[in-house]
């Protein structure tokens, strides 16, 4: 999965140690396959009171517009559901909000525009799973 976060960072010149969180272990990881080929890949970090957190979405920019993405989380929401999750929570930066819209995440009333990883970002949810 390593080869995902490495090429999304490259791309957005971020560091990698900023996906470094230790976090890993306790989470959930979905690898997506076209063509027999890893292109993508989403995790999920639980949170308490049946909160998941959606992260590390990412599509190798060499098969991004195949609704990949849309399939990765889309699965992930149906896993949610099946396994008793309240909420979806995910930090999106925001020029990317429009992706994660057009799949039922709102950004909620009083959800500032903060800064991660250098980038302006926006809290947003997916509630009553
Ligand atoms: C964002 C990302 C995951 C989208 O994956 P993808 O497989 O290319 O996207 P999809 O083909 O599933 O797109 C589904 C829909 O979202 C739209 N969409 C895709 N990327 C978008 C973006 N950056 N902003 C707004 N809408 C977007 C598509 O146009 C499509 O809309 P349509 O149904 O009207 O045709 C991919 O571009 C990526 O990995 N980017 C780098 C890493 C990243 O930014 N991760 C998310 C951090 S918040």
């Amino acid at each position: 999965m390593l080869h995902f976060i490495f090429e999304k960072h490259l791309e957005q010149g971020y560091s990698v140690q900023i996906e470094q969180d230790n976090q890993d272990d306790i989470c959930q990881h979905w690898v997506a396959t076209y063509k027999s080929k890893d292109v993508g890949s989403i995790r999920l970090w639980p949170k308490p009171n049946g909160v998941a957190k959606l992260g590390r979405l990412s599509v190798l920019s060499s098969s991004r517009g195949l609704y990949i993405g849309q399939k990765l989380v889309l699965e992930f929401i149906e896993y949610c559901k099946q396994n008793k999750f309240n909420a979806i929570v995910l930090h999106s930066q925001y020029p990317k909000r429009g992706f994660y819209e057009k799949l039922g995440f709102v950004i909620e009333e009083g959800d500032e525009i903060f800064e991660e990883a250098g980038t302006p970002h926006v809290r947003m949810w997916m509630r009553n799973l």
